[in-house]
């Protein structure tokens, strides 16, 4: 209350100042008008009389002049006159005033000692009055004066009306400035406040959702506060079920992995120490959107199961900055703390030139070692400027990073992915105490495939450099050894799958990669009770009316399986036309390296393939297949997944598949069906999802089929397994272990670098 007496009280203030300056302004002119006025009206009246006036004075007759003053008593405004001889002794004047007028009147005398005219403001008979005096001349000799008195009582009337006026005009104000202010304040400030104390003190007592206070809107004063105060509530409700989790973990005695228990663990480990992270793609990317800037995470496995890490551990990631507008963030270092809402730690952009980017980027890793290891039929192309630009920019990075390490004793580097093979062995030879590992994100083809590269031994070279080189599977650690001992001079040791060379070694060891799990102690009701909610909303958004909603997450990749998984919807509806009309695939596909033909004709395929299926099948209102092309943010992603019956991952080849692992981290529910290739990492763990061949048109039919059917027992026996096992071998786990291996490894190379 008192500050909206506070408020009021100021306003009022204001305003009154306000109106008594004006008022003053208004009165002093108008008054300055009415008396010229009123002069104007005497002089003129006083000019018209002056002649007659001075025959009369010379005619001498007391009658003649009486008769002519009694017919100037009963103008308006005008109270009388009064005809003087050179002496100032009245010789005629109006009857009805002759008795009020003064005797003798100085300024008649003045007037005539003067010669000339004199006005003044004097009171008769109690009230204002104005007494205009001139001479009367007869060739240039004084022989009288006549005296006009007006009334100017009506100026001071006037006045005051006016100040009537404005007070009463000030006091409307006052009144409506008054109850607006109430108004404002009680809905624009106090009334938020309220609702947010309330909603705070729920979320306090863990009663609430965090969302937002009810009743409260983007664009509202208080939304700073309600942004900054939702953040607050978060970090609560995350230490809060992080301290819930930790409860129960000691109460279970269990050993999970969390992002606390990484934190205190990368504390002891790392003694101290910065950790560094080094990739092509960054966590966080500016773009312009308009003439504003907007933060968006890139699609991709990497960015998803790094980022969480790296807000715990805290460091430096270094990597390409790759949106336009990822200039204008950064400090004179190119560093910007991340996430914009978090700063958990440091993001150092490298900038490329667009022919680095064109031979580095989208040449050599993309159209060269990209379809190398994956082996999805799209032919590699190894271009000599490709390679070239290759080596300046895994050089370029380690320029980079070698300077933000040079401050450290014996730092631990993280090299990340087929962007960075030559970095590994950049760095040793630089920096022989650093701990360097390498962890190779997607799969490792056999010596054979791997042969055909015209630069494997330098790149096997390289990433030698490496103390550790980490693949998903064991299957792939093993087609990387086979293929060292095909290609260079070297010692392979299979008991500890190690690479002697040059008298250092490198581990080749499977880091199986993960999603973090989320929140451990997820109330299943509550999700189950939101889930119908969540279904009729997004079936809304794309305006589809289904029973079975299946989904599919991918950037739009070769290897993903897209049109392969779009053949089979198409062949499950012919088969099975019960489902036409029932059930809808929504892909939500994010544009990915379009510069390059493979892919931007991959879009058209896409396209081309959703567009034929639906046209086959859809009817008035409904469709099998919404294709929406965009880069979807996680929150969309995970809406998607959580109200689906089924996601399907069909890669082609994988090195793990992450979306499988989200969709599964994301079912609190203990529903849903995961249809998964046979060729990603993930399935060698997710044995309980539907596991498909993606080339086998057919059995994926059939695989939505028996998993549009299964029935919910069997359904939340498999996904309750599936979670145990992601969120025990979750990211956390997958960082605690690679670090903790680096850490504890004895640079042997210090002494001989590689
Ligand atoms: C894969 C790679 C990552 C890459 C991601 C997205 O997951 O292993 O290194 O970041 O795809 O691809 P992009 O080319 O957009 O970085």
């Amino acid at each position: 209350m008192k500050i909206t007496i506070r408020l009021t009280v100021s306003l009022l203030l204001a305003v009154a100042l306000v109106a008594v300056i004006f008022s003053y302004y208004q009165v002093r002119d108008e008054k300055e008008r009415l008396i010229n006025d009123l002069e104007r009206r005497t002089i003129v009246l006083a000019e018209s009389l002056q002649e007659s006036v001075k025959n009369l004075i010379q005619t001498n007759s007391s009658a003649k002049l009486n008769r002519f003053v009694e017919r100037f008593g009963n103008r308006e405004r005008l109270k009388g006159i009064a005809i003087y001889d050179i002496q100032g002794n009245v010789l005629a004047s109006t009857p009805k005033f002759a008795s009020k007028i003064p005797q003798p009147l100085p300024q008649v005398v003045t007037s005539i000692t003067e010669k000339r005219a004199i006005d003044s403001f004097t009171n008769i008979d109690g009230k204002k009055a104005y007494l205009y005096t001139f001479p009367i001349e007869q060739e240039d000799e004084i022989i009288g004066a006549l005296s006009i008195f007006q009334d100017a009582a009506y100026i001071n009337v006037r006045l005051k009306g006016i100040w009537r006026h404005n007070l009463l005009r000030f006091l409307i104000l006052s009144s409506l400035i008054a109850i607006t202010t109430l108004l404002m304040v009680r809905w624009s400030i106090t009334g938020p406040i309220a609702r947010i104390a309330v909603w705070m003190q729920d979320m306090r007592m863990g009663k609430g959702k965090i969302a937002k206070p009810a009743g409260l809107h983007r664009g509202d004063v208080l939304s700073p506060l309600i942004t900054e105060v939702t953040h607050l509530t978060k970090s609560l409700a995350m230490a809060r079920a992080m301290a819930e989790e930790e409860a129960k973990l000691r109460l279970h005695a269990e050993s999970l992995w969390t992002p606390n228990r990484l934190k205190e663990h990368m504390r002891a480990e790392l003694e101290g120490k910065k950790l560094f992270l080094i990739s092509n793609r960054e966590p966080y990317m500016h773009v312009k959107e308009g003439r504003s800037i907007k933060c968006i995470v890139p699609a991709g496995g990497l960015v998803t199961a790094l980022d969480p890490v790296m807000r715990v551990c805290d460091g430096i990631w270094i990597a390409h900055g790759s949106g336009d507008a990822d200039r204008e963030v950064v400090d004179a270092e190119n560093k910007l703390r991340v996430p914009p809402d978090e700063q958990a730690y440091t993001l150092k952009r490298v900038w490329l030139t667009k022919e680095e980017e064109d031979g580095y980027y989208y040449g050599f890793s993309n159209e060269g070692i990209w379809p190398l290891c994956h082996i999805t039929h799209t032919r590699p192309v190894f271009r000599l400027d490709d390679w070239v630009y290759y080596q300046r920019v895994n050089e370029k990075f380690a320029e980079a990073l070698l300077k933000e390490i040079s401050d450290e004793k014996a730092p631990l580097v993280l090299i990340q992915d087929y962007h960075l093979a030559l970095l590994p062995l950049l760095i040793k030879e630089k920096r022989p105490d650093a701990k360097v590992a390498l962890f190779w994100h997607i799969p490792w083809p056999n010596p054979e495939s791997f042969g055909i590269c015209p630069w494997q031994q330098e790149i096997l070279m390289g990433m030698l450099g490496a103390d550790i080189i980490g693949f998903h599977i064991q299957y792939h650690c093993n087609n990387f050894l086979d293929t060292v001992d095909r290609f260079l001079e070297s010692k392979i040791n299979w008991e500890q799958f190690s690479v002697e060379r040059g008298g250092s070694t490198t581990f080749v060891k499977p880091f199986p990669i993960s999603v973090d799990f989320g929140n451990l102690a997820v109330d299943k009701t509550a999700v189950i009770a939101e889930k119908e909610t969540l279904r009729e909303n997004l079936l809304k958004e794309i305006d589809i009316h289904v029973e079975y909603l299946g989904v599919g997450v991918d950037r739009l990749d070769y290897t993903k399986g897209i049109p392969e998984r779009f053949r089979a919807i198409e062949r499950f509806l012919e088969k099975y036309p019960e489902f036409i009309g029932k059930f809808t695939f929504v892909e939500l596909g994010a544009p990915s390296r379009t510069h390059i033909k493979r892919y931007h004709d991959l879009i058209a395929e896409v396209e081309e393939i959703a567009e034929k299926i639906n046209w086959k099948f859809q009817s008035k209102e409904w469709k099998p297949i919404v294709f929406l092309k965009a880069h979807h943010s996680h929150e969309t992603i995970n809406r998607y997944y959580k109200a689906s019956d089924i996601c399907m991952v069909t890669s082609l080849h994988d090195g793990m598949n992450l979306v499988a692992k989200e969709f599964i981290a994301s079912r609190g529910d203990e529903d849903g069906v995961l249809i998964l290739s046979q060729f990603t990492g993930a399935s060698r763990e997710l044995s309980d999802a539907v596991i498909v061949n993606p080339y086998d048109t057919e059995g994926m039919a059939d695989a939505i089929y028996s998993a549009l059917n299964m029935e919910a027992v069997e359904r939340s026996e498999r996904m309750k397994r599936m979670r145990a096992l992601i969120r025990e071998y979750n990211i956390y786990r997958w960082a605690g272990d690679l670090i903790t291996e680096l850490a504890r490894l004895r640079v042997s190379s210090a002494e001989n670098p590689k």
